[in-house]
């Protein structure tokens, strides 16, 4: 499903605000994801860090947690992530394999395949979760 470029903008904004209230101290790399649902709803999250480097919980993941949290099992049409301004390449950012997996999950559920706009300084690139994912493994496999 294609967004109109309002929802476009207004997904994009979500993740950016969501981005401001990351944790992030250890990286300083604020990532914020936002989760646009049939019903016009939007979930939003970012990143958590931990003195424990590596158990970071990522943007997207804490989304779609907050997601299953609020009784959400499908329906996703289309996800953003945006990173900080400040800092790295300014190249569109695309979600990590884990968080990948993780979306693919709740979009099979609902027998979607969400849009990911990954957000850059100068340029959003938009493709869908399938394309992320290829042959993803996913709920279906295990009935
Ligand atoms: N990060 C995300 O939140 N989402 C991604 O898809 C990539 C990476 C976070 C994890 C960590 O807090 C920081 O970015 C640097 O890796």
């Amino acid at each position: 499903m294609n967004l109109s470029k309002e929802q476009e903008a207004e997904l994009i904004a979500e993740a950016r605000a969501a981005g401001e209230k990351a944790y992030a101290p250890y990286s300083d790399y604020q990532v914020g994801s936002a989760l646009l649902f049939d019903d016009g709803a939007i979930i939003t999250g970012s990143n958590v860090e931990n003195a424990r480097y590596g158990l970071a919980l990522c943007a997207e993941t804490v989304a779609v947690s907050r997601a299953y949290g609020e009784g959400r099992r499908g329906g996703l049409i289309a996800i953003a992530v945006t990173g900080p301004i400040h800092k790295g390449d300014g190249a569109p950012i695309t979600p990590c394999g884990r968080c990948r997996q993780v979306l693919n999950e709740i979009a099979q559920l609902g027998g979607t395949d969400p849009i990911v706009l990954c957000v850059g300084k100068d340029e959003v690139r938009r493709v869908l979760l399938s394309q992320l994912l290829p042959h993803a493994f996913g709920p279906a496999h295990l009935t």
